[in-house]
């Protein structure tokens, strides 16, 4: 199965067992946009709460809040959304579709790489086991070929969308020979510069209203409040605020599932810093960020870093975690220095004072800032794709398993009478009322024992728990778990605290501190 077989598939699968449905389906769905079902939206709440425990929990110098979606106007200009948050983007004449320029280039770049790998392929076939792919890398000449034109053309691409210089994106689109995949041809328009933000009156006078937008990142709700949470708080730098709340971009290439979205949310913290050690916390929540990330059990080797060759109109220094996607590795979290542009353009635009007072130094300064923003719906994906498994059986069956770490579960137990009948039903029942105080429960009594393992293996519950006839003479159950379909009896009396301590997001936060 390729690994697009395996995407699609997966998508399949979260629309089949209740995981995320297209917005608004029966009106054919809205581009870009997604709802989460009945167990989607437990899995993105424990996936919250990973965040948000480990941020204001385990560091006693972060704090919270929840701002409003809608802000002042003047803060967008202040941000420089209203003049920057821009995507190039570019029109094929013939199919009629549009494309943003640089994924357009991004992706001829990929292409470059994966023509690379295939002359690696190529290679070790004829060479055998003396292959030694490092070396050919560094000598085969037209390894080296295609190598050179792919970093130009990436050095051109960054030149070019740091001078926002559109004529030469086109021109890079034109030398590189880029086609429309629909049309397959070169007739490309201009490129355009988009704004991706997207406004509403606000008022009930369409001529007295003002045009206000919805939030396109959740950060400038932390950089209004800071002066609010650092005075009532008695915070002291550094310290840091961590939000999460939904963000809106009218993103011209929507694709790849809940990937890119219109509607999504992010988990942000800002943390404020003296000028001058911000790459000091920039390493420093690099670090922690990427723990964060490999905790969950889903091999080091999938993670990385892309440092960012563009950097935002806020950013001196920007790095993107980027998780090994079906479609290949992709950002999932940004961790930027975004110095003291921020607060410094707030306090310009709004003429009040935002400075902090530092006892220590006995200095009054405009804090830098380091911020780590990861998208909820992203990390969501990317749980999602790390987890989903099909699997050969030894009877020759195959299983369709979510093996999500424990804690990050929809439901973390099942209990499962043996037979409709013989009071165990009764028992069933019993226990789910003990359980369900502590834990997401299901209770299923329908099909055979072994059709309903695989329901459960397919919404990925880690334990479950079935009552026979020996409940009835010992007061043990069989508790059965779901990556190595191993069984033991345990008795009922045990049985909240053995599922309690495997479930806990203690045994994750543990690997953090
Ligand atoms: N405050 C900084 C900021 O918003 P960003 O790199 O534009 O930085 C941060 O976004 C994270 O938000 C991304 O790493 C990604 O996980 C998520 N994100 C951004 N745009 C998104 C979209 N259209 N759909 C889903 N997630 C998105």
């Amino acid at each position: 199965m390729t690994q697009e077989e395996l995407f699609k598939k997966l998508i399949a699968h979260c629309k089949e067992y209740g995981f995320i449905f297209p917005s608004s389906e029966i009106y054919d769905g809205l581009s870009a946009v997604y709802d989460y079902g009945q167990l989607g939206v437990e899995l993105k709440n424990n996936i919250k709460t990973y965040w948000w425990d480990s941020m204001t929990k385990l560091h006693d110098n972060i704090v919270g809040i929840d701002a409003a979606i809608f802000m002042h106007p003047k803060v967008w200009e202040a941000s420089g959304h209203v003049g920057a948050f821009n995507d190039p983007l570019i029109d094929n004449k013939d199919s009629k579709k549009r494309y943003r320029a640089d994924v357009l280039i991004e992706d001829w770049i990929a292409k470059q790489d994966e023509k690379i790998e295939k002359e690696c392929t190529k290679a070790a076939k004829r060479f055998g086991e003396s292959f030694n792919k490092e070396m050919f890398l560094q000598t085969n000449g037209r390894v080296l070929e295609i190598a050179a034109k792919r970093d130009e053309v990436n050095k051109r691409m960054a030149d070019a969308l740091n001078a926002n210089d559109l004529v030469e994106l086109r021109q890079i689109i034109i030398d590189c020979e880029i086609v429309c995949p629909i049309s397959g041809s070169r007739n490309w328009t201009e490129v355009r510069q988009f704004n991706l933000m997207f406004s509403t009156q606000m008022g009930s006078v369409a001529e007295g209203a003002n045009t206000v937008y919805l939030r396109p990142e959740t950060a400038q709700g932390i950089f209004v409040n800071f002066l609010n949470v650092q005075k009532t708080g008695r915070m002291k730098i550094p310290f840091g605020i961590a939000q999460i709340g939904k963000a809106f971009r009218n993103e011209i290439v929507a694709r790849q599932f809940i990937f890119r979205m219109r509607e999504f949310e992010q988990m942000e913290m800002q943390f404020f810093v003296r000028p001058g050690e911000e790459m000091m916390w920039w390493n420093k929540w690099k670090e922690t960020r990427m723990s964060w990330h490999r905790a969950l059990g889903f091999g080091d080797d999938n993670y990385r870093f892309h440092d960012h060759e563009k950097l935002a109109h806020y950013a001196n220094a920007a790095t993107d975690v980027e998780y090994n996607f079906p479609f290949g590795f992709k950002e999932v979290e940004g961790i930027h220095s975004r110095t003291d542009y921020d607060l410094g353009r707030h306090q310009q635009y709004s003429g009040k004072k935002i400075q902090y007072f530092d006892p220590e130094t006995g200095e009054s300064y405009v804090p830098y800032v380091v911020e780590t923003s990861i998208g909820v719906d992203r990390m969501t994906l990317q749980v999602l794709s790390a987890a989903y498994k099909e699997e050969q059986l030894e009877n020759g069956e195959t299983r369709t398993v979510l093996s999500f770490p424990a804690p990050l579960a929809p439901v973390k137990v099942a209990v499962l009478p043996l037979v409709k009948k013989d009071g165990l039903q009764e028992i069933a029942m019993d226990l789910v009322h003990k359980l369900k105080f502590s834990h997401n429960v299901q209770y299923d009594e329908k099909d055979s024992i072994g059709k309903r393992y695989r329901r459960q293996d397919a919404i990925g519950t880690p334990f479950c728990v079935t009552v026979d006839h020996q409940t009835k003479e010992d007061g043990t159950v069989t508790i059965r778990e779901r990556d190595t379909m191993k069984q033991w009896r345990v008795s009922i009396s045990e049985l909240e605290a053995i599922v309690a301590e495997k479930v806990s997001m203690r045994q994750l936060f543990e690997k953090l501190v």
